[in-house]
């Protein structure tokens, strides 16, 4: 599912989000953004994350985003202010015309994908968390494509599910993949902190970023950019 897939890239462009009437799109602590990793400094706040339930091969139940919160998975820790209930997973890519690739970029380094997994701080409805500046929780993972890294179980039977995607009727319900098993050996200890915002309009000042260090290296033969263009949006 990509959240962001109403806002066009090209005609609606993101230099035109700020014009949107009552957008943050123009503020100052807008996502996503350039890590400089020269400027990064090393914050001892930053503890190691407690995930609830990112092991489960039940918690991620369907391709769309149905803004059904259940409240089986968590992320706390981290340096987070408190606990939040994870609600969607999206992804964003490039294609080789519209879309770059990854949204963050460490160095100018831009990534083929960026994994986003999103909760809200417990307890809150998403139009609360937005009016809050930590009120959402965003964990981003670079997405690398590599000729020999090892073929995922849990990457395949998600890209069967993508390929699938055509022609059946949405939501439709995904099974054994968890969390944990998406994320795959990244070091989850290793990550860049900063407070920022939604990447789409309106903007909202809300989200506390984590973006990993390492990339999750998937095998070339799981991506098929055309097939991941057309089902984008679904
Ligand atoms: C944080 O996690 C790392 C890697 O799992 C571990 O080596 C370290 O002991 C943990 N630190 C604390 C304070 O639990
Ligand atoms: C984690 O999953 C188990 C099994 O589905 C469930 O009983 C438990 O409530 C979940 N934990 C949280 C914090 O929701
Ligand atoms: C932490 O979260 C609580 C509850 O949402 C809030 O009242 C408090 O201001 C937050 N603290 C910081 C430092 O953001
Ligand atoms: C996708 O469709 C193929 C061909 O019909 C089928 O073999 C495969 O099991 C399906 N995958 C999933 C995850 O439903
Ligand atoms: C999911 O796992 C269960 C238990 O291992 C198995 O019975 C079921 O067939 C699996 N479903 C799919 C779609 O792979």
């Amino acid at each position: 599912s990509a959240s962001g897939s109403d806002w066009c890239y090209t005609e609606n462009s993101p230099s035109k989000w700020k014009d949107i009437s009552g957008s943050f799109c123009g503020d100052k602590r807008q996502s996503p953004l350039n890590i400089v990793t020269s400027h990064v400094v090393t914050d001892s706040k930053l503890n190691n994350f407690t995930f609830v339930n990112f092991s489960s091969e039940h918690a991620i139940k369907s391709i769309v985003n149905t803004g059904h919160t259940d409240n089986e998975v968590e992320v706390s820790g981290g340096g987070l202010n408190g606990t939040y209930s994870t609600i969607q997973f999206h992804f964003h890519w490039g294609d080789t015309e519209h879309h770059p690739g990854s949204e963050h970029t460490i160095d100018d380094h831009r990534y083929p994908m960026e994994m986003h997994i999103v909760s809200l701080k417990k307890g809150l409805a998403v139009e609360q968390a937005i009016e809050k500046s930590d009120g959402i929780a965003v964990l981003g993972f670079f997405i690398n494509v590599c000729p020999t890294t090892n073929m995922s179980e849990a990457w395949s039977t998600l890209t069967s599910y993508l390929t699938n995607v055509t022609g059946m009727i949405c939501p439709f319900k995904i099974m054994n993949i968890s969390i944990n098993g998406l994320i795959g050996d990244v070091d989850l200890t290793k990550f860049y902190r900063y407070m920022g915002s939604l990447t789409t309009p309106m903007c909202n000042e809300a989200v506390a970023w984590t973006v990993f260090q390492e990339p999750i290296n998937i095998h070339k033969d799981l991506v098929s950019w055309t097939g991941l263009t057309r089902v984008k949006g679904v």
